[in-house]
């Protein structure tokens, strides 16, 4: 009899010090997280990347998509300095529960049209992607991934064709041409997961350089297209900044679009004053 209190006394100790480990375990990654996520590394990683006047938009209709699905695995196609992965980076810290994430940044870094018509160069573009994703790197769980594919975004794509339903989120933003943005949809629309979402940057873009044709120089006319091909896949996410179009992924519909409208939500104080919406 005694002996068997003992085993069972044994035993409790056992799971009592196996529980107390893993809360231990998950406090100091809770800990060492919002150590890290201060306003001065913020403002640093900000600092890198040019002043944007639509950074406040994108950051309140990002942060409204997290808020809403959650998403941990986030595919970017064009990243150019990084100011994408960084604020979907610097919102994934500041949820409550900070997950691992996986960020896939895809870039020829060669500029798209635009950049090559104000000849600018790329070298120091792609630099400042490194140094941004440093940083965005220290602020989440030491398991995330962060993972840059330098090619053209129709061959990456391609190259991650097996990843069929692996991505929460989506953003399209490298090629601005109609038919670029068309093949990228096309291409990425199988690498989201049922409920994930696609953001479509610069909907409502066009070209300030002169180009022939510019609705076939703009991202709109190859989106619209997707959309009405998929039309049955596709709800609308309503009440964002038009600047981009925001999709949400569903198995067939068997009906044309559907919308719904999101809240926008305000901003976490941390963002203000960091040079991200002064
Ligand atoms: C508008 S920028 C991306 C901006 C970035 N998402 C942000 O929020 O800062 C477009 C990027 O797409 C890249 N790009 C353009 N065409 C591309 C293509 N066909 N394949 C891969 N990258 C491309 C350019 O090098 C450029 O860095």
């Amino acid at each position: 009899m005694y002996e068997a209190v003992l085993v069972i006394g044994k035993a409790a100790e056992c799971g009592f010090g196996v529980l107390q480990s893993n809360l231990r375990l998950h406090c100091d990654w809770f800990l060492s997280f919002h150590r890290m996520l201060d306003r001065d590394q913020l403002m640093r990683a900000v600092q890198l990347t040019r002043r944007s006047q639509t950074y406040r938009m994108q950051l309140q209709a990002l942060s409204a998509i997290m808020q809403f699905i959650r998403p941990t695995r986030y595919l970017e196609v064009g990243a150019f300095e990084g100011r994408s992965a960084l604020l979907f980076s610097s919102l994934s810290a500041i949820q409550e529960l900070v997950y691992p994430v996986h960020v896939t940044s895809v870039d020829s870094w060669q500029g798209g049209d635009e950049h090559q018509q104000e000849r600018l160069a790329m070298g120091p573009i792609e630099a400042t992607f490194d140094q941004v994703i440093q940083v965005c790197r220290s602020w989440l769980p030491v398991e995330s991934r962060f993972e840059k594919l330098k090619s053209l975004s129709t061959a990456a794509l391609a190259d991650l064709r097996e990843r069929n339903g692996y991505y929460d989120l989506i953003l399209i933003d490298a090629g601005h041409k109609a038919k670029d943005v068309l093949q990228d949809l096309v291409y990425a629309w199988p690498l989201l997961k049922p409920r994930g979402v696609m953001i479509l940057d610069d909907y409502t873009w066009v070209p300030k350089h002169e180009v022939g044709d510019r609705l076939l120089h703009a991202p709109k006319l190859g989106i619209d297209a997707f959309c009405s091909c998929f039309s049955d896949e596709i709800t609308i996410l309503s009440n964002l900044p038009l600047l981009q179009l925001y999709l949400l992924k569903e198995s067939p519909l068997g009906k044309h679009y559907q919308a719904i409208g999101l809240e926008m939500p305000d901003l976490h104080p941390l963002f203000e004053g960091v040079g991200l919406v002064d």
